[in-house]
């Protein structure tokens, strides 16, 4: 079969909900992939911020190998070594106090609107639910998330849309203070919103939010599904704002491409789940909890993260150094490896010459190029990267 065959029958049984690239990937080792036809890409995207340690990381293979020939799931009402072990992880590397696992960002996303939720409830009688999230967020896909995501595009034809969300445009905490009302019962915001555009707030706008959830007795949720696991040069974005967060949602980096996410929060917040309130079959299992561990270990003990800041610096100067040739690249901006060139006309046709040469990375916000590589890149290949895209630019 023919990979234009081969498209063609994917078509014809798999709903259309997305936009494909016409490439079929059947290898990846690092940062570099393969398709059917043998053709090598340099992947500047890594299943959009997914594959921080690269494409099949030998730790996280043998981890998954092992674990599915002991064993690959039991459910929740039993007690799952390898999830205290993981759970035990992040309490020792964060604010929190609890872990809620799940299987994804929009899963966590849930649970921390369903525990913001249930903690105010039950403080104010009912009268404190409403969550404040920013114009151009991103959280998800149910119903709840979507609702919950600052974007009319991704809410067309789903009303009646659930109550209870207000949205404030980012990095106005102006803005912020005036939406809350006697219902507000949490503020939810990213540190870097990704699907937005690869939009960086100013310095000091998450200490802000905080003072004012603060001063209202609000939860303050962070949504570090894109962000986390050491993406911007730190394990989570917030780190560096020294605030703390009551509840963290995370998912995309957990297990390096096994699907895996989590819910954190304080011990004060978790008491408003107890038995019954959430679940999860999948959630925590034995098989993602064992993908978890191994990323976690691998990102922290082999210094990944440590280099983030230097790589990210570095694409960084350099992409600055191609903006001053091309004129259509007007804005380059992020923190560590997460990084957005913003253009002066659709990113989507670069997007696609890129590829064509081998050279992986998405758009976003229809104009912004966004490069969320594995963290274990090299400045060789930083420098790979700028020389095709360098010759893609040139072609546009
Ligand atoms: C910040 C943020 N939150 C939530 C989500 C949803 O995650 P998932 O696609 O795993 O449900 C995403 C996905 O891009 C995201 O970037």
């Amino acid at each position: 079969m023919t990979t234009d065959e081969f498209i063609d029958s994917f078509n014809s049984c798999v709903m259309g909900t997305y936009n494909r690239l016409p490439v079929v990937f059947v290898k990846g080792s690092g940062a570099r992939l393969w398709d059917r036809e043998g053709k090598e890409y340099l992947d500047f995207l890594a299943g959009i911020a997914v594959c921080a340690l690269g494409h099949s990381h030998p730790k996280v293979v043998k981890a998954i190998q092992e674990q599915a020939a002991r064993l690959m799931h039991v459910s929740n009402i039993f007690y799952i070594e390898p999830q205290e072990k993981l759970a035990s992880l992040l309490v020792e590397h964060s604010f929190a106090d609890k872990v809620f696992f799940c299987n994804s960002g929009s899963e966590a996303n849930e649970a921390a609107i369903k525990l913001a939720r249930r903690y105010a409830n039950a403080r104010s009688s009912g009268r404190q639910y409403e969550i404040i999230t920013m114009k151009d967020s991103f959280h998800g896909r149910t119903l709840a998330t979507v609702t919950a995501t600052g974007q009319e595009k991704f809410q067309a034809g789903l009303d009646p849309l659930p109550r209870g969300f207000r949205y404030v445009p980012f990095n106005d905490l102006e803005a912020l203070k005036e939406s809350f009302t006697e219902h507000t019962c949490a503020v939810m915001v990213e540190v870097i919103q990704g699907e937005g555009g690869i939009r960086v707030p100013d310095e000091g706008y998450l200490r802000g939010v905080r003072e004012l959830c603060n001063e209202r007795e609000l939860l303050m949720i962070i949504d570090e599904v894109q962000t986390g696991m050491g993406r911007t040069g730190t394990l989570f974005a917030y780190e560096p704002s020294g605030i703390t967060p009551d509840i963290v949602t995370m998912a995309k980096a957990m297990g390096n491409g096994f699907p895996l996410g989590a819910m954190l929060a304080t011990d004060t917040v978790a008491s408003a789940f107890v038995p019954g309130t959430h679940a999860s079959t999948f959630g925590g299992n034995p098989l993602a909890m064992a993908a978890g561990i191994a990323t976690m270990e691998a990102l922290l003990d082999d210094g990944v993260i440590d280099k983030v800041s230097e790589t990210g610096d570095y694409f960084c100067a350099q992409l600055q150094e191609l903006a001053k040739k091309y004129e259509v690249m007007k804005n380059i901006r992020g923190k560590g490896l997460m990084i957005g060139v913003e253009l002066a006309c659709e990113g989507a046709p670069i997007v696609y010459k890129a590829l064509e040469k081998g050279f992986l990375f998405n758009c976003t916000a229809g104009s912004v190029l966004r490069f969320v590589p594995p963290l274990i890149i090299t400045a060789k290949d930083v420098d790979r990267a700028i020389g095709i895209l360098d010759d893609v630019m040139r072609s546009v």
